[in-house]
């Protein structure tokens, strides 16, 4: 296999050192790019003529016919073929075209065309990722609208804290979820720039045209210094960091849909589809798809770390340790990808279990604060009615009572102030009611968070 860089060596490279400079069974991932930065830099060239325009067409129409045989799925690509994606296009051109294939890497270096390729891959993942996370809010808002009224307990601690609306919860997640579609919109920014024109690290002596080049492409800036664009890959750290906070908040959602499918809380119920059995147990059902995206953080986080770790004493410019940035990257876009799909679909067939959430609101003194509030209205300070309702407490507990079971002449032995409005109070359904300040858990103010989230979705 023909080298690009043969002609200073007098001997052929160790085969295992063959092997282990080799990026062409992972980098083939950004073939399609490779060939459509390829076309657009030919072009470029025929446009400045620093080559003929018969020169430009017979690269371009080479390439395209590659890119044909690509989307037709006629090319395969063996690993040994080449060193890398690149090498593999110009020995497949040449094959095509003849000698004159060595006219496409003038003005261009392997540096500046895989800056190139990975910012092209990585806007339109990221482009994916964002509808991805749409979708997810999508499912998210409508559960919540179809179970509006369903009482839950809230939870601070995982110890029932004070009653909730189930649809309160859900969109939670749908405004954290918001806020990692800002962050892929916001970064893409970053991405969205041409490196190509950098060439190996210090830019060209070709009288190039890079605004054409990025025109062509569909880039909205160009880089401003080659040796930074040849080497930084902040751009995808960008990204891998956006993706550990977004598979943080879907680890977060897993943990719980297991434990709201667990016996002990059975709050939904998995549909089948997104679960798996035993082996051994016949009765079992396990949350398989939460689990593993719980479990896939992991990964992701690691991703991050891998890459942060390989930049980080790299002097300037370009080093090959960076190839390895592209592992970690593809992995994390299918992890993600995988894993937004399969979160949407199990939020979008789980089933509600109302009856249980609403029940499990009884006898948990998640009112208690309630009535702290409610001896505040009548004059007490704070902390004053927090204690004699923590006394309270300790009164139900000790007799075996429920706060809401409490009468009023109970209350009244408590504080003289207490009268038949606190016995109201005490109900779930009143204290969510009550929480009617802006984001709060009120019918009113969860419907108007609902009807914000629909605006959202259809902004974008
Ligand atoms: N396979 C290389 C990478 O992914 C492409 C750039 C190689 N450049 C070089 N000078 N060896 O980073």
């Amino acid at each position: 296999m023909e080298k690009l860089w043969g002609g200073r060596f007098k001997k052929d490279i160790n085969k295992e050192m063959e092997e282990f400079i080799s990026s062409l069974s992972f980098d083939k991932k950004l073939l399609k790019h490779d060939l459509l930065g390829s076309i657009a830099h030919t072009q470029m060239l025929g446009k400045c003529k620093i080559i003929t325009k018969v020169e430009e067409d017979k690269i371009v129409e080479g390439l395209k016919q590659i890119l044909k045989e690509v989307q037709e799925n006629k090319l395969e690509i063996a690993s040994g073929e080449a060193e890398d994606i690149h090498s593999w296009v110009e020995n497949k051109l040449k094959e095509k075209i003849g000698a004159i294939a060595g006219k496409l890497h003038i003005a261009r270096s392997r540096n500046d065309q895989i800056a190139l390729d990975e910012r092209m891959y990585l806007k339109e993942e990221v482009l994916k990722i964002q509808d991805l996370i749409k979708n997810l809010q999508k499912s998210l808002m409508l559960t919540a609208q179809k179970n509006l009224g369903v009482i839950m307990p809230g939870y601070t601690h995982l110890q029932h804290a004070q009653p909730i609306l189930f649809s309160h919860h859900l969109m939670a997640y749908f405004y954290m979820f918001e806020r990692d579609k800002g962050r892929m919109q916001d970064l893409n920014k970053r991405v969205d720039v041409l490196p190509l024109g950098s060439a190996a690290l210090a830019g060209t002596s070709f009288p190039i045209d890079r605004e054409f080049v990025a025109s062509q492409l569909g880039f909205s800036g160009i880089s401003e210094n080659s040796l930074d664009a040849v080497s930084d890959r902040d751009f995808i750290l960008e990204f891998l960091s956006a993706s550990a906070i977004l598979m943080m908040h879907l680890s977060r959602l897993s943990e719980e849909i297991i434990l709201w499918s667990s016996k002990e809380f059975n709050f939904i119920e998995l549909d089948d589809s997104f679960c798996t059995g035993s082996s051994i147990m016949p009765q079992k059902k396990n949350p398989d798809a939460a689990e593993l995206i719980r479990g896939k953080t992991g990964r992701v986080y690691g991703n991050l770390i891998n890459l942060l770790t390989m930049m980080k004493a790299l002097p300037l410019a370009y080093n090959h340790d960076m190839q390895e940035d592209k592992e970690p990257l593809f992995d994390t876009v299918s992890t993600l990808e995988t894993s937004l799909f399969l979160m949407s679909k199990m939020i979008e067939t789980m089933k509600i279990n109302k009856e249980k959430m609403e029940k499990s609101t009884k006898g948990d003194f998640s009112t208690a604060t309630e009535l702290a509030d409610y001896l505040v209205k009548k004059g007490l300070t704070f902390r004053e009615a927090h204690k004699l309702v923590g006394g309270m407490v300790i009164y139900c507990l000790e007799n075996k009572k429920n706060l809401e079971d409490l009468t009023l002449s109970e209350l009244k032995s408590f504080h003289k102030n207490f009268n038949k409005k606190a016995l109201e109070i005490l109900k779930p359904q009143s204290a969510i009611d009550a929480k009617d300040s802006i984001g709060g858990t009120s019918l009113k103010r969860v419907k108007e968070s609902i009807q914000k989230a629909k605006q959202i979705l259809e902004e974008k």
